[in-house]
């Protein structure tokens, strides 16, 4: 028996945290229940996805959701593998929604990239994976449906590395011809790994170990091209480094098919070995909170309603430094006041389970903390305070209205909670007109917006757009500056965020170049 410092660091080095990001169908919700078949979860897959109203691998509890086959909001899934504790948080996997999936990242230790080999990198998901190079995230790649014909992966690599700006390291790399997929290299060891198929991929695949020699005699044309491959890099240098890789820059990569189960293990043993485990975490001031010091998380997402029989507000809070108990007295650092956890629940999509105890690395629901905001942090003993999660500039506004003004309260009460949850931005104009402005990224965040206006608060919105296109964060003085000046706006957010609104980033360009010295930042603080 240790202390209880060493038994919090042991649970936090047995703990991985991490994000699986994707464009839609690359294969993300079929790989997240091939981890659930590996980590013995469920027995057999398939019957997950198909198990309605149980159990889902996504979460999709939104009506929304399932008919657009989105997911828009973020869950989190825990299960156990290799003796470790394993944190899988979702995020939409949408480019409109890369605000929230930048707001998941910075609750998670490392993140998995999964690419479609037959598309590589799609110019509209792009900015997704940008946002993850922007928070320094370690990744790891997984290339998948080799299965079927695809892009040769030396092109995938070339764009990782063009378009991302991370540099791919691949660990093992493909044996055999587009379609006709039977197994990798594992570049560590240099042998042959054959995978064999298991009907449907509903169990494990079978993996067989093989050396070079015999691989040459079994696999012949096939073993050759896979070994010119590895030669090739070989000698370009795209060989796994640690440093780089826990630095953001770059990228260990597995090939495989989560279909059917090819190279799954491997991504997952990747995980336990390769990634991160929790690690001190820095706050507002810099200084680090050790991991063994008493609780301190913060709030990475709130949700209210996600289950309709609830009507419930959910905080999401990621834990950073020691043990979590339900029923412990956490201090909100930003008002000094203590909250209860009596209601301390996991975020497994719509399911609640009480959540007795938690470490570094989980993930907490707190239930009815409505003073919660994003970015917050909860501590016990020592004060600290985590920084703030940056949002993003808008690239998108309309005014707001109800479309039955007897109904001005609903709209009110459901503004207020989805710019708290950060479904969209929404600002007001300081000298007078008090018809709210929301803001977002991409265009489904107003759909959403307006769906759960509708839905939730039973309160329907008229939006009108606007003709701005760009915003940029600024402060009084510019404001005062801008003020006077034709195609430009200045409005601000209830935090107290001043925002000006371009009508033409040419214009914005050119006052930026007549005018230094004005403040216009493109990520707001
Ligand atoms: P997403 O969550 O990233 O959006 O993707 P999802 O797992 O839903 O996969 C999208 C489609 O791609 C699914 O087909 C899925 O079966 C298929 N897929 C996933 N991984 C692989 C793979 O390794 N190889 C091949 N060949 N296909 C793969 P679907 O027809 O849209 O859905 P379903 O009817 O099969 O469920």
């Amino acid at each position: 028996m240790g202390t209880p410092e060493d038994l919090i660091v042991q649970a936090s080095q047995r703990r991985r945290t991490f994000a699986i990001i994707s464009h839609p169908d690359a294969g993300k919700t079929t790989l997240t229940e091939k981890f659930l078949l590996y980590s013995g979860q469920i027995s057999q897959a398939g019957a997950v996805k198909a198990r309605s109203g149980g159990r889902a691998a996504v979460s999709d509890w939104m009506a929304m959701e399932q008919q657009r086959g989105i997911s828009i909001t973020s869950t989190v899934l825990q299960f156990s593998y290799r003796d470790h504790v394993i944190n899988l948080l979702d995020t939409p996997g949408h480019r409109d929604f890369s605000e929230d999936t930048y707001r998941v990242l910075s609750a998670v230790d490392a993140a998995v990239m999964v690419l479609d080999v037959a598309k590589g990198i799609e110019p509209q998901t792009l900015k997704l994976f940008e946002v993850c190079r922007t928070r320094e995230v370690p990744i790891i790649t997984f290339l998948n449906k080799l299965d079927r014909p695809g892009l040769d992966p030396l092109e995938v690599l070339d764009q990782i590395e063009s378009k991302i700006g991370v540099r791919p390291t691949p660990i093992t790399w493909p044996v055999g011809i587009p379609g006709d997929f039977r197994g990798v290299i594992d570049r560590r060891s240099g042998n042959f790994i054959r995978f064999s198929r298991t009907a449907h991929g509903a169990q494990e695949a079978l993996e067989e170990e093989i050396d070079p020699t015999a691989a040459s005699h079994q696999e012949g044309e096939n073993w050759k091209q896979a070994v010119d491959g590895v030669s090739l890099l070989d000698e370009v240098g795209a060989t796994y480094d640690k440093k780089s890789f826990l630095a953001g820059q770059s990228s260990p990569v597995f090939v495989g098919s989560a279909l059917t189960n090819f190279g799954v293990r491997h991504l997952l043993d990747a995980i336990v070995d390769l990634a991160p485990a929790p690690s001190d975490r820095h706050d507002l001031d810099g200084n680090l909170r050790p991991i063994e010091s008493e609780f301190s998380g913060f709030v990475f997402k709130i949700q209210a309603n996600m289950d309709p029989s609830h009507r419930d507000h959910l905080a999401f809070v990621r834990v950073c430094s020691g043990k979590f108990q339900r029923g412990m007295g956490v201090t909100h650092a930003e008002s000094g006041r203590i909250l209860s956890t009596k209601y301390a629940t996991s975020v497994f999509g719509s399911d609640r389970d009480t959540v007795e105890e938690a470490f570094p690395g989980d993930v907490v629901g707190l239930v009815n903390s409505n003073e919660l905001r994003i970015g917050d942090t909860l501590y016990v003993g020592d004060r600290v305070e985590f920084p703030p999660i940056p949002t993003f500039v808008p690239e998108l506004f309309a005014l707001a209205r109800a479309r039955d003004t007897g109904r001005f309260k609903q709209f009110r009460k459901g503004i207020e909670q989805l710019e708290k949850e950060g479904v969209v931005q929404v600002l007001f104009d300081p000298s007078g007109d008090p018809t709210p402005m929301v803001a977002a990224i991409g265009e489904m965040q107003f759909d959403v917006f307006s769906h759960r206006m509708h839905f939730e608060f039973g309160a329907e919105v008229e939006l009108t757009r606007t003709s701005h296109k760009v915003a940029r964060r600024t402060d009084q003085a510019t404001a005062s500056e801008l003020g006077g000046l034709g195609g430009v706006r200045v409005r601000v957010r209830r935090d107290g965020t001043l925002l000006a609104l371009f009508e033409s980033p040419y214009w914005l360009a050119r006052l930026q170049n007549d005018h230094p010295t004005w403040k216009l930042d493109d990520l707001i603080a």
